[in-house]
């Protein structure tokens, strides 16, 4: 018996499509293996107290060794499409001149495998893994690395793009910018806000430099880019908060969809960032706003803004995730709402939505009744901000299986599929039988819609 009852489905036209995602670093292993050159996180890793169950990406889900039923296991699931990203050193180990023939087969095969199983290929050009060789070269702080992404861009189009639905530049830039750069949670562990903001301008140039690169040789796929967004809430109706959160809108959200959709900064953030804002040349704001054939949002909290007290939903008794994240599905169909508002937005996707549990095995499953909540709740709001008018075109599930969640290691778990990393055994959760389910239904739905 499917675990799937409901007309959830029923609010989305036939063709908005559904899917799963993965990145690289998070599932590949295989770190060193066939050529591949050290990428930033493999670097970081070794950093003693970075990552917080002090492991690496060396093994993850051992995917590189795992790929056909890996791929038969997305396969089973139903969906439309599978969101993966391509390790950059693991095609071109220095990040500049020579290629490695053994990596690109790896993701030829990874885009046939999905085609052969009527899979749409939707790739990653950049999911944080950094070469470390243009680490050490500047980095992303360094316009350099700009011309480095194009380069790169290019190969994997001329490689693969034949077969690709779908091309995202960079996986939320102000991530790789501040939780990088400027916190140093992340690799590669940099802590200026002056340089965090430099990179993230090169993030948005590099952005639309490859997409007006990949257009002048006849892109095939569509051109996107995939930023975590959040609505930005006051805590309470003072007037403190209220500033407060209209401030962080701006730096946080705006900062990235201003430049993308109206090709300048919004102003009252770059006054707030004083002496740190970006050193900008020439032409830099109209390549970041290029056309995009689609915008991706990766939405998994809301953002709570104070004045005072920072604000804690665990705290104060709310529904929270394994990462202490709030569950507010509202805040989906608000964000998505606000971006409408403001904007002309493209096709835009769900490109991750989803919920790290505790999720024990229990008699060979996993009964992971608070995640297919998540998952239902947060495609209904989708749903409700379509009705709405907002250009919806699909939603992606973040994960596909457990895997290595960045500075928390692999103690938190956002698959609907169970990982044993003694054993690497897979187990569906009863989410990932609630999505096939799900999408067994929209089949349903689409064929009596052809007879129709
Ligand atoms: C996002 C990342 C993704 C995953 C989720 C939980 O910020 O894009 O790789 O780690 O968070």
């Amino acid at each position: 018996m499917s675990l799937y009852q409901s007309d959830l489905h029923l609010q989305f036209p036939p063709g908005f499509v559904w899917g799963v995602a993965t990145s690289a670093f998070q599932i590949e292993g295989a770190a060193l293996e066939d050529g591949k050159g050290e990428s930033i996180w493999d670097r970081f890793c070794r950093v003693p107290g970075a990552i917080a169950d002090a492991s690496n990406g060396d093994v993850a889900c051992d995917h590189y060794h795992r790929l056909d039923s890996d791929l038969d296991m997305i396969a089973g699931l139903g969906v439309d499409l599978y969101r993966f990203s391509v390790s950059w050193p693991r095609v071109q180990p220095l990040g500049s001149g020579e290629w490695s023939e053994a990596g690109l087969a790896f993701y030829d095969r990874l885009v046939d495998g999905l085609l052969a199983r009527g899979l749409a290929p939707h790739l990653t050009l950049n999911h944080w893994d950094l070469p470390q060789a243009l680490q050490d070269k500047g980095g992303w702080a360094a316009r350099d690395t700009m011309h480095r992404f194009v380069d790169y861009a290019l190969g994997i189009q001329r490689r693969l793009g034949d077969r690709l639905a779908a091309i995202t530049t960079h996986n939320e830039p102000w991530v790789v910018a501040m939780l990088g750069h400027d916190t140093g949670n992340f690799a590669p562990g940099i802590k200026d806000r002056g340089i965090a903001l430099q990179v993230a301008h090169h993030l948005m140039v590099s952005h639309g430099m490859v997409l007006k690169a990949l257009r002048a040789e006849g892109a095939k796929a569509k051109l996107g880019i995939v930023l975590n967004l959040a609505p930005a809430e006051p805590a309470t109706d003072s007037e403190a908060d209220i500033a407060r959160a209209r401030l962080d809108d701006a730096k946080g959200r705006r900062w990235y969809t201003d430049p993308l959709f109206k090709g300048r900064y919004p102003q009252e953030a770059w006054d707030d960032f004083g002496a740190d804002v970006p050193a900008i040349q020439p032409g830099d704001m109209e390549l970041i706003s290029q056309p995009l054939d689609y915008l991706g949002v990766n939405y998994y909290t809301r953002h709570v803004a104070s004045a005072g007290e920072p604000y804690d939903a665990s705290k104060r008794g709310l529904p929270t995730t394994d990462m202490g994240w709030e569950i507010y599905p509202r805040g989906l169909t608000d964000l998505l709402l606000t971006l409408h508002r403001d904007y002309d937005l493209p096709a835009t996707y769900i490109t991750e939505n989803g919920g790290a549990f505790p999720d024990p095995v229990v008699d060979g499953t996993v009964h992971d009744a608070d995640r297919t909540d998540y998952l239902r709740t947060h495609i209904a709001a989708v749903a409700a901000a379509m009705k709405a008018g907002v250009p919806m075109a699909g939603y992606m599930v973040w994960s596909l299986m457990d895997n290595f969640e960045w500075a928390s290691g692999y103690a938190k778990r956002f698959g609907i599929v169970h990982v044993d990393y003694a054993t690497q055994q897979r187990t569906l959760k009863d989410s990932a039988r609630w999505l096939q389910g799900l999408t067994a239904a929209v089949r349903q739905h689409r064929l009596g819609n052809k007879g129709a």
